[in-house]
């Protein structure tokens, strides 16, 4: 099996770009079923998670080229399934963007329940109570959601219980041809909503609101297909960021709007690391100590969970304590519990993680635990006291492009490495 092996102790410096945002490209994908004809998407990242959807838009009946590596051109003019096959929903959640969609072009869809995942159940309660205002109908049937609108979807006014990303994307795309117009209060405020809403009214649609809490759809008739630029993925460069902030070399991270991680920005400062900001790109780099700061992960512009696990590791080596409180998943705290095995002290009491800052961490075998916990033990492997191997690293390969290559573009000693399974029963 293939694991990353770190180095600790080589400092990185340097430049580095980041890539297109997956957590809009997979949207964006879906979103092209709304546009029969060919769209082109640029700018996306070339990530496992974008090729799964790929494979669930073939399924559909679309075309998918991909143009170059980060270009694909995406015809849905043969789009004429509306069934997304359970193997392909339970290898990404996200497959259940296709359900807003396939809505509003067929009134049915037919899409597997998504299980939960490690970072939590994962459910979509919201989405589903948020369609049936809308006039959908849905029926749970052996693990699949039978969604249908016979009576065609109807604008309607929906206030979501949690500013849900998910929910606020297949709402948007649902009412994009309802009879009136949809209001969805207390909606998502992330940057992907607003790129998705952007590319819709490129399309045609009639959006607005997207990046408030309130975004009103008006129905209306065919959209056309577009080319569309997708937005700088603002996680992959507050990873790099936060790399930057650990080691205390400068580097500067291009490709994204640095208001997109206002927050994170501030609350990087408050820990002690320089932040220089400018067009699409910020430097970081460290003098002093890292300083302990309480965080608390919310909803955008809140502090964005899927940075949670990099800032733990941050504060983990930071002089004093500090609490980390995870407001939007239920179980999200496992890279603080691999982090244990390396050295640190943080102590997880329900929603909260009290973070005791130690002196130095220790190379260890540790196991990416999800996305961005696999990054963030990388990460922590970059300074810590002899060799860390990471294993799991397919969670990491569904979220960052070529992420050990631009490590090393920046110095660090990382590489990647097949070695024996555990499991393997010829061991
Ligand atoms: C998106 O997931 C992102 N994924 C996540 O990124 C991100 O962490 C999350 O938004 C929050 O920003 C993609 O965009 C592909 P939610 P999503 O609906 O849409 C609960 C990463 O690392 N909930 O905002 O699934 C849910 O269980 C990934 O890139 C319900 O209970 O997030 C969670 O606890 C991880 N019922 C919370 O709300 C619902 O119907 C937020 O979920 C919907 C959600």
């Amino acid at each position: 099996m293939e694991v990353i092996r770190v180095e600790g102790g080589s400092p990185i410096s340097g430049e580095v770009g980041v890539e297109g945002a997956k957590n809009s490209a997979l949207k964006l994908m879906a979103a092209t079923i709304l546009a029969p004809g060919v769209t082109t998407l640029k700018n996306v990242p070339n990530i496992s998670d974008v090729h799964v959807m790929g494979k669930v838009l073939k399924c559909l009946g679309a075309r998918v080229d991909v143009l170059g590596v980060h270009e694909l051109r995406i015809d849905t003019s043969g789009v004429d399934s509306w069934e997304t096959p359970y193997r392909l929903v339970e290898q990404m959640r996200a497959s259940t963007a296709v359900m807003g969609p396939l809505l509003a072009r067929f009134g049915k869809a037919v899409v597997a329940m998504p299980g939960g995942c490690n970072i939590g159940a994962r459910k979509i309660d919201m989405h589903i109570l948020g369609l049936e205002a809308l006039g959908v109908k849905f029926k749970i049937d052996h693990g699949d959601i039978h969604a249908s609108a016979p009576d065609g979807i109807t604008g309607a006014n929906v206030t979501l219980d949690f500013a849900s990303v998910g929910a606020t994307e297949n709402l948007i795309m649902a009412s994009v041809h309802a009879k009136g117009t949809t209001v969805i209060d207390n909606a998502a405020r992330e940057p992907e909503i607003v790129d998705l809403a952007n590319m819709l009214n490129e399309m045609g649609a009639n959006i607005k609101g997207a990046g408030s809490p309130v975004i009103e759809i008006t129905g209306v008739g065919e959209l056309h297909p577009v080319t569309h630029t997708v937005v700088g993925d603002r996680i992959e460069a507050g990873t790099f960021l936060a790399m930057a902030g650990l080691c205390g070399e400068p580097v500067t991270v291009k490709g994204f709007e640095p208001l997109h991680l206002g927050l994170v920005l501030r609350k990087f400062e408050q820990m002690g690391i320089t932040i220089e900001t400018g067009f699409r790109q910020v430097t970081a780099y460290r003098n002093g100590p890292l300083k302990p700061v309480d965080i608390q992960t919310l909803p955008f512009p809140g502090f964005p969970t899927d940075m949670q696990s990099q800032t733990m590791c941050l504060l983990a080596l930071a002089k004093g304590t500090c609490i980390v409180t995870e407001n939007v998943f239920e179980n999200r705290f496992m890279f603080a519990s691999e982090l244990q095995r390396m050295g640190s002290n943080i102590v997880i009491k329900g929603h909260h993680a009290v973070v005791h800052g130690v002196d130095g961490l220790s190379g260890a075998e540790v196991k990416s635990p999800d996305l961005r916990g696999g990054a963030a033990l990388v990460m922590a492997g970059l300074v810590a006291d002899g060799i860390t191997t990471v294993s799991a690293i397919h969670h990491i390969d569904r979220g960052y492009e070529n992420f050990v290559p631009k490590l090393q573009s920046l110095g660090a000693k990382v590489e990647r490495v097949e070695v024996p399974d555990p499991e393997d029963p010829d061991l």
